[in-house]
């Protein structure tokens, strides 16, 4: 069976695998590049990389409609049960563990995760899945950094990577956190949800190929691809 990388719009992807969908960064509610709702969703399990409004989103009422497995770092699953989630699974930077969809391990993001309400987040993220079909890369917020060549060792098939600049790395940086990873194929994300974060995503495609060994493949909200 092979595994569909569904785009929902600004960082949240639906990863189809195995008869299982995982949700990462689930926002919906205010999310301007939405196109469908939290009510059109049915995962298995939902990561979350880190506690900014944009990322847990629609986590809480998702998870407590559809009884999915919530996976983040260990102060967010303590946020989330405090909110009524039942089922979540804390693990935390460079920790691993098998679902029985693959392996999710998180890796290190620089950036912040203070949680809707204000409570502590803990440290961001970024999300490594191994999964029977490949390896990918969702590298969350964060900004360029070094190790991200120690991330691509585990050899990635699909990197997902934040371009908008302002809040993340842009597409600058983007080229060069490729060219550390040597993903096979790039997905863009985190950008064009709104005005600060706009950037010209045919352009940075085209930097992609010619600067780098990936292909980029660009998806509208609703638009998917397979690993
Ligand atoms: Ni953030
Ligand atoms: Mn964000």
């Amino acid at each position: 069976m092979t595994t569909e990388i569904l785009f929902h719009g600004h960082s949240c992807f639906e990863i189809n695998t195995g008869g299982k969908s995982i949700l990462i960064d689930p926002f919906f509610t205010g999310n301007p590049a939405a196109v469908i709702t939290q009510e059109d969703v049915n995962p298995d399990f939902i990561i979350i990389s880190h506690g900014h409004e944009d990322h847990v989103g629609d986590s809480v009422s998702i998870a407590k409609r559809t009884g999915a497995t919530v996976i983040a770092n260990f102060e967010i699953v303590q946020w989330l049960e405090k909110q009524g989630v039942e089922n979540a699974h804390p693990l935390h930077i460079g920790g691993g563990h098998q679902f029985d969809f693959g392996t999710v391990k998180l890796t290190i993001a620089h950036h912040g995760s203070s949680l809707p309400d204000g409570s502590n987040g803990g440290n961001p993220a970024g999300v490594l899945l191994k999964l029977n079909d490949g390896n990918i890369y969702h590298a969350a917020d964060t900004g360029l950094f070094y190790d991200m060549k120690l991330i691509g060792e585990a050899g990635i098939d699909v990197a997902i990577l934040p371009i908008g600049d302002n809040f993340t790395m842009g597409p600058e940086d983007s080229i060069k956190a490729i060219n550390l990873i040597q993903p096979k194929k790039v997905i863009p994300c985190h950008y064009n949800t709104w005005p600060i974060i706009n950037q010209d995503v045919a352009a940075w495609a085209t930097s992609v190929q010619a600067q780098t060994n990936a292909e980029p493949i660009v998806l509208n909200a609703g638009e998917a691809t397979s690993l």
